[in-house]
């Protein structure tokens, strides 16, 4: 059995390899929970704070992209959201987040390539721990923003090494297109603080408004 340091390593290793991605998060999603919370991870708690501010109301149409297991489904169920929907591109993390009971549809979707979701049908598009170099690509946030209605909101973690890679550069696009315009944006801070160094990247949350 890995332990945690080593599937984190594989999920970096795999380096935009989508295939060696995918392989390491099925084989990491029934430990994933437990690793996670054993290192304090911090990303879902950011992005509920900032849906209570821009997105208030639980009968909101609510995507979750790269849901995972669902750790955000389950803290948004909580608060009475019951209107969400998960995209992952791993059938094991997706197979966890359906056996929770918290999403409406979960459905295999890569971000980064075409969404099978028409124009303007979300209130909120939520993101947590997945904005990260070698995972989603930056150019997911193109039909992010087409999918999510206009006066709705993406509120995405993006860490500090992914936002000044390539995440700055289309956000700046999406917003001299006026398609979307910022909103907020939390202090940064440490998605995984019990992680060892190495893993402990800073990241924000970024909260755009579609115009
Ligand atoms: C660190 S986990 C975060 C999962 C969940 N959002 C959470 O906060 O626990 C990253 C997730 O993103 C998914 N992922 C990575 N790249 C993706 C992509 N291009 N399209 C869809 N899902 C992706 C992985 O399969 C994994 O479930």
């Amino acid at each position: 059995m890995k332990d945690t340091e080593a599937h984190l390593k594989d999920v970096y290793a795999a380096d935009g390899d989508t295939g060696a991605l995918k392989q390491s998060y099925d084989g990491w999603a029934r430990d994933y929970d437990g690793d996670m919370s054993r290192w304090g991870y911090r990303h879902p708690a950011m992005i509920a704070g900032l849906m209570g501010r821009h997105a208030p109301d639980p009968a909101a149409i609510v995507l979750d992209a790269g849901c995972g297991t669902g750790v955000l489904g389950e803290t948004l169920a909580v608060l009475g959201y019951d209107q969400v929907d998960g995209i992952d591109l791993s059938e094991g993390m997706l197979q966890i987040a359906g056996s929770k009971g918290c999403y409406r549809h979960l459905r295999q979707q890569m971000l980064g390539a075409e969404l099978d979701f028409a124009n303007d049908t979300y209130d909120a598009i939520i993101s947590s721990g997945v904005m990260t170099p070698g995972h989603a690509p930056a150019s997911c946030l193109h039909e992010l923003a087409r999918i999510v209605r206009p006066g709705g909101h993406m509120i995405v973690t993006i860490t500090e090494a992914a936002y000044t890679e390539s995440y700055a550069a289309v956000i700046t696009q999406l917003i001299a297109a006026d398609i979307l315009s910022p909103a907020d944006e939390s202090r940064k801070y440490v998605g995984l603080p019990g992680a060892p160094a190495a893993e402990r990247l800073l990241a924000r949350v970024h909260v755009l408004r579609r115009i």
